[in-house]
């Protein structure tokens, strides 16, 4: 049967205190929707149905580059009536429900319970979840059998129904055409006034339907955000997820609640990720790689046996084979460095190409620079890219050798195996091969003294 997905995101989240619709807030620096809009599509749906409103457009606006349907639920008055606004767009097929602040859902658990329904060939299906303080969700009553009977609410149940530790998910799958009539059958004659998407269950019984359900093992996934803190405690659920995940892969973790991960992190065999090491966006590590304490990289690329030192930020860069950065190496955008680079502490580096065996190990600012390879770049040395209106290129040679404290005027060319003398302005073309230096002569004067304290005469 084609897959429907609806996902419903009309909530307003008043307990966020926020102004942003909840279902954008972000987890793992990605709105809470995408996420599952995103699981969603990694099961092939014909078609997904989102259903927004508190908010106006700014859902769908933001979700923009998805191809998903989207339907307004102007008044939320309960799941049953938001899931009826989505049907609208469906004709045929099964029809999966997905809730856009229930962030963590996941393939497996949604294959799963799909899985139920089609090899059963049972009508209706439903996820639940077992949890030992269940205030506040569904719960489930099976009858002597086993069987799903119903879905009584919280505010709704008996104290007998309260201590059932089966609760509803929320998320289920139902054939469109019986979804359309449950639905239309529905009313809100219960505690909170509300048209309940879970008394479709009961209907389904009463039509000689069976309820075939999955159990989630995991219970975060099922979980929804009201407020910050579950948002916090959802976050570290995922970043625990995650780092699970790439120590199965083998990658070694030296705390794993201490890594955070948003976005998507590709690293190869044999590599250490220290404590609170933070990776965002798209990032890719090859094998052997050690990553400091506390460093940040961000889109960008970094080949094997490199070692980032404690305190490094790496940002949209290349980092070849064999380098070696920091403590406190900042890499700004737009940098490539090649094989067997080393970048030492309070260097920073933008937009800047470094080739093989070159060294920039102290206290150095390296900016618009094409550097060749084997080249050594004394302590303290600026390229001084900018003149405050345009920025301008410096170009360096192959084995060239800058003493320390220099300042490279750009633009200007350091030719190949050209020496710098240190403490140097370079403001003209450096040739191959030679010494340049630009340096007042030294010069001593012999007898001087040092000025001493005046006495105060009357004291
Ligand atoms: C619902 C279930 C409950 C289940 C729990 C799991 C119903 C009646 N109850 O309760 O059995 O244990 O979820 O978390 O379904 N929404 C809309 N439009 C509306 C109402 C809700 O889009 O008119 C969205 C909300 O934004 C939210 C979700 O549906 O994302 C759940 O709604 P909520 O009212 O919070 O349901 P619960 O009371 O948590
Ligand atoms: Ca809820």
């Amino acid at each position: 049967m084609n897959l429907h997905v609806v996902i419903l995101a009309a909530g307003k989240g008043t307990r966020m205190r926020s102004s942003l619709p909840k279902v954008l807030h972000k987890l793992a620096d990605k709105a809470l929707v995408q996420h599952v809009i995103e699981t969603a599509n990694s099961l092939n749906p014909e078609s997904i149905v989102g259903v927004y409103g508190h908010g106006g457009n700014i859902v769908p606006e933001t979700m923009d580059s998805f191809s998903l349907k989207w339907v307004e639920q102007t008044e939320q008055l309960g799941t049953g009536h938001a899931v009826d606004q989505a049907m609208s767009e469906i004709s045929d097929g099964l029809v999966l429900v997905l809730y856009g602040d229930v962030p963590l859902i996941s393939k497996e658990t949604l294959k799963n319970l799909l899985d139920t329904v089609s090899e059963s060939n049972t009508s209706i299906g439903l996820l639940t979840a077992l949890f030992e303080d269940p205030s506040g969700y569904g719960r489930i009553v099976r009858d002597s059998k086993g069987l799903v009977q119903k879905i009584v609410e919280q505010k709704d149940a008996s104290d007998e129904v309260k201590l059932i530790k089966e609760v509803n998910t929320g998320i289920l799958c139902a054939p469109a055409d019986l979804l359309k009539t449950w639905l239309s059958n529905l009313n809100n004659e219960n505690a909170q006034g509300e048209y309940y998407l879970t008394d479709i269950f009961e209907m389904a019984v009463n039509d000689g339907k069976v309820v075939s359900t999955h159990t989630s093992s995991f219970n975060a996934e099922i979980e929804g955000v009201n407020n910050k803190f579950q948002l916090a405690t959802l976050e570290r659920q995922f970043q625990l997820r995650e780092a699970r995940k790439l120590m199965d892969a083998g990658v070694t973790l030296m705390d794993p609640n201490r890594i955070d991960i948003r976005g998507s992190l590709k690293v190869g065999s044999d590599c250490i990720l220290d404590i609170n090491t933070l990776f965002s966006g798209a990032v890719s590590i090859g094998d052997n790689v050690t990553v400091g304490a506390n460093s940040i990289v961000k889109n960008s690329t970094i080949g094997s046996n490199v070692v980032i030192h404690p305190n490094s930020i790496i940002e949209d860069s290349h980092i070849g084979d064999e380098c070696e950065l920091g403590p406190f190496a900042r890499i700004r955008p737009d940098t490539v460095l090649a094989n067997k680079v080393k970048v030492g502490n309070f260097v920073e580096i933008k937009k800047s190409h470094v080739e093989d065996g070159s060294k920039i190990n102290h206290l150095s600012y390296i900016g618009d620079t094409k550097m060749g390879s084997n080249v050594n770049v004394g302590a303290g040395t600026i390229t001084c890219n900018y003149d405050g209106a345009n920025k301008y290129v410096t170009e360096i040679g192959d084995n060239v050798f800058i003493g320390s404290d220099c300042q490279l005027i750009a633009p200007v060319s350091l030719e190949n195996d050209s020496t710098i003398g240190a403490g140097s302005t370079i403001t003209k073309n450096a040739p191959a091969g030679n010494l340049t230096l630009s340096r007042s002569k030294q010069i001593t004067k012999s007898g001087w003294r040092r000025p001493e304290k005046k006495k105060s005469e009357n004291k």
